[in-house]
């Protein structure tokens, strides 16, 4: 049975976003580089293709071209911008440079009734510099702005249709109304990609890939492992060895919560390995950040190669791998952007360690994580929590990581973080579409500054608050918190926390800064 949408990348920086929206509509869809082989593809067994736009001209010498095999298996196509463009010039249509460019939101006018587009008018996101100019034979043009006479076209016989703008963003309001019209009616394919479902393939999956063989998992309280080891667990139960790694540079009390809810709520027996103190022996004297980066991530690999060899060396090891980074790594022009910080997660293990990986995050976005997680019954504070990054408060000590600076800064992360909780700020499940802290934490500087408490003239060290909003993490705005909240967390921290007296809070967004300092 078909199930599945295959999406054809070309290059565009909206592919993933396709795929996001697709399975937002419960179907199932993998991404494929435009060049992969047929045979690969045809594996998916997909009822229809999406063809995502991209940067080329399709009239260019070496311009990625359209897989004929696409149009001979005669299933729906819907082209997307560079996508449309191809199917024109693939199927007897003309394709030029547009005399106007077109960015931004433009209105559309249907001029045809037809399956795709179902509304009278829209606001519709472009950007395109080429246009289709005359329509293949067969095909009816179906929408058209001021810019672009031929903004949407089709072919309902054989349900092939373009559109010279991008549903899949969040500027196309009905986008998503567009996708499923593709999606559900033309393709023919049923919402059933739910959480229960992927819980209960991946159970199976994992049960074929492993059979009776020993399976080892490192969890660090994030998201992404703990879904992991919850999925392999409910599929494998005794033939796993969970094992906790405590680096030392978790929150407040971040260690015991995590054991907490691996044994009490899920039940799943974990084994703790307090391995803080060589952490920071490691780190000591270390300024550098990725110097740090390195370290503890050497670190990790010897703590869990110990780990290993008392388990007698098991076959297989779960990695939390999610969607994102495996489409992130196969596209060659992403992979090239330039390295602003090594964001290795701790666990990324040598070559010389043979393992076989079960990875049952492989095809989920991060939200499909989550849904799952809160499926396998993993509280809500876990499975919504921000992210955290894998060398923890390492890159939020400025300086040197000693214990006593950790445990300062663990104290007023812990305040801040607080007072956000009690103002609603902290909210744990987005709802969709409303503005959320992405993420907020203090930094520790090793800068000390004069102050003085009581009669007493000090001179300690300082902290930052950092709260930005962001969608993808590649872009952020720093969060404009009320005053009287940012005031509340400064007076408490100088008050509480020995060793503090001076905070500030950051209105940098990123770029130019970063989120994390380091
Ligand atoms: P930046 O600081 O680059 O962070 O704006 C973007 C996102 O990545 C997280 N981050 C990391 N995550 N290992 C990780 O797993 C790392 O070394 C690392 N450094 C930053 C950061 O928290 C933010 O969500």
């Amino acid at each position: 049975m078909k199930t599945a949408i295959a999406i054809l990348d070309f290059g565009s920086q909206y592919t993933q976003l396709i795929a996001r929206r697709v399975r937002e509509l419960q179907v199932y869809c993998e991404i494929f580089p435009w060049h992969t082989r047929p045979e690969k593809i045809n594996e998916l067994n997909p009822a229809g293709f999406i063809l995502s736009g991209g940067p080329s001209s399709v009239y260019e010498e070496n311009a990625p071209a359209l897989p004929p095999f696409i149009l001979q298996t005669g299933l729906p196509v819907l082209g997307i911008c560079y996508g449309m463009q191809l199917l024109a010039q693939a199927l007897g249509g003309k394709v030029c440079a547009s005399t106007k460019k077109e960015y931004g939101l433009a209105e559309i006018e249907t001029t045809n009734p037809n399956a795709l587009l179902t509304t009278a008018h829209q606001s519709v996101w472009m950007s395109h510099g080429d246009q289709v100019e005359l329509l293949p034979p067969g095909f009816s043009r179906l929408a058209t702005s001021t810019n672009t006479p031929i903004a949407a076209m089709g072919d309902p016989a054989r349900g092939i249709y373009g559109v010279q703008f991008h549903p899949e963003v969040h500027h196309t309001p009905r986008g998503l109304e567009i996708l499923h019209a593709f999606v559900n009616d033309i393709c023919g394919l049923k919402p059933d990609w739910t959480p229960q479902n992927i819980i209960a393939s991946s159970v199976a999956r994992i049960r074929r890939q492993v059979g009776s063989a020993s399976v080892l998992s490192a969890v660090s309280g994030g998201v992404d492992s703990t879904v992991a080891t919850t999925l392999v667990h409910r599929a494998i139960g005794s033939q796993l060895r969970t094992v906790f790694v405590n680096t030392g540079m978790l929150r407040l009390n971040e260690a015991e919560q995590v054991e907490t809810v691996l044994k009490r709520h899920l039940g799943i027996p974990v084994v703790t390995v307090d391995a803080s103190n060589s952490f920071f022996a490691a780190l000591k004297g270390i300024n550098d950040p990725e110097e740090k980066r390195r370290v503890i991530g050497a670190k990790f690999i010897e703590v869990f190669e110990q780990e290993a060899a008392r388990d007698g060396k098991p076959t297989f090891l779960v990695q939390g791998t999610i969607y994102a980074d495996v489409v992130e790594s196969s596209s060659p022009e992403r992979s090239q952007a330039q390295r602003i910080k090594s964001h290795h997660n701790v666990g990324g293990l040598p070559e010389n360690m043979k393992f076989e990986l079960v990875e049952p995050l492989r095809y989920l976005f991060k939200d499909e994580v989550r849904r799952v997680g809160e499926a396998l019954g993993i509280p809500q504070q876990l499975v919504w929590r921000q992210p955290f990054p894998g060398p923890g408060l390492a890159v939020r000590c400025l300086g040197e990581v000693t214990h006593e600076r950790v445990q300062r800064l663990q104290l007023a992360d812990a305040i801040f973080r607080e007072e956000l909780e009690n103002a609603g700020l902290l909210i744990q499940k987005p709802e969709p579409g409303s503005p959320r802290l992405a993420q907020a934490f203090a930094v520790l500087l090793p800068v000390r500054s004069v102050g003085v408490m009581g009669d007493q003239r000090t001179y300690q060290e300082t902290v930052a608050l950092r709260a930005v909003n962001s969608e993808d993490f590649m872009t952020a705005d720093w969060a404009h918190l009320p005053y009287d909240l940012l005031g509340r967390a400064a007076n408490r921290i100088v008050n509480e926390v020995p060793g503090i007296n001076r905070v500030v809070y950051d209105v940098t967004s990123k770029p130019p800064s970063t989120i994390e300092w380091e």
